[in-house]
């Protein structure tokens, strides 16, 4: 467990760096990675600022970051392209901004906020995205940019099919800032070497992120097609509606998720309306970040299958 009180605790953030089988090489970088990430949304929520602020920015650097399947360090797809995906939800209007399939985006969850506080629209794919990206004056990238030399080189092994590489993963920021408003934030590169075209859970609503003030907020990682399937923060949040605490519902869903796929391959974060967190993996291991109600910045790689006691 992470963390649990029925005190109010606001404010409140918690990162997670995808769900996945993390070489033990990368374990420090990870974890102080996560770690850093919560802090730069916690400085934010300290200094008065909005939690869909502090989760962007947060996924920001997870983003640029190397090693996570976001942004640069995504992971490739057939055709050695990265294609990214990402999703932020606003739990006091229940709105959200998606976009999939991007190729041209620094930061797609920026653009997500974009889509969702400049358009009309909830959710764009592919190249109207980019182009979307375009009017709305972000900076056109090359799609090599996102490209680093360790999935590079991983490409051309696997292309000439002989070794076996860990999945590392998505990332993800949920908080509650001073106000009691909630926001998530997710987004990846998708799985290694997926089909041009193919989309996760992360963009999905209810799926890959989910926030309503009244209960509590989550981000999803793992094998996109099982936490569609299950609808997985959607499904948190419903138990923090029944009574459930933040880190009662992870683990809930943990059993839930083992109960239609074995194995199973997820993780989850989650604030509630109190300021309370709440993880789960059922991966060998998960980077996260967070703030303890001291104020105290910490990193780690996760715990236990189910939850992090
Ligand atoms: N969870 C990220 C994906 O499956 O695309």
């Amino acid at each position: 467990m992470v963390e649990e009180s029925d005190n109010m605790r606001k404010p409140s953030i918690i990162v997670h760096g995808g769900a996945g089988t993390w070489p033990d090489k990368d374990d420090v970088e990870a974890a102080a990675g996560a770690k850093r990430a919560a802090e730069i949304g916690w400085s934010i929520l300290q200094a008065g600022g909005s939690a869909l602020d502090a989760v962007e920015k947060a996924t920001n650097y997870l983003e640029d970051h190397p090693l996570y399947d976001a942004g640069r360090g995504s992971f490739l797809n057939e055709l050695g392209e990265v294609e990214m995906d990402a999703l932020i939800t606003d739990g006091t209007t229940l709105n959200f901004g998606a976009v999939a399939a991007v190729k041209h985006v620094q930061h797609p969850i920026s653009l997500a906020r974009l889509v969702m506080t400049e358009t009309e629209y909830a959710f764009f794919a592919g190249e109207g995205a980019d182009m979307l990206a375009q009017k709305l004056g972000m900076p056109v990238v090359p799609n090599i940019a996102f490209v680093t030399e360790q999935m590079y080189k991983e490409f051309i092994e696997r292309t000439g099919g002989h070794i076996h590489i860990p999945s590392l993963g998505t990332v993800g920021a949920v908080a509650i800032d001073s106000e009691g408003h909630m926001a998530s934030a997710t987004s990846t590169g998708g799985r290694r070497d997926k089909p041009k075209g193919r989309v996760g859970d992360t963009p999905i609503f209810g799926a890959g992120g989910y926030a309503d003030d009244r209960y509590g907020a989550a981000s999803a990682t793992g094998i996109g097609e099982h936490a569609m399937r299950t609808l997985l923060c959607r499904y948190v949040i419903d138990r923090i509606a029944e009574g459930a605490t933040a880190q009662e519902a992870a683990t809930q869903a943990a059993y839930y998720v083992d109960g239609f796929f074995n194995p199973s391959n997820l993780g989850i974060i989650i604030v509630d309306k109190y300021g309370n967190l709440g993880a789960m993996h059922t991966t060998p291991k998960m980077p996260i970040g967070w703030i303890d109600e001291d104020g105290i910045a910490h990193g780690s790689m996760g715990g236990s299958i189910h939850g992090l006691e």
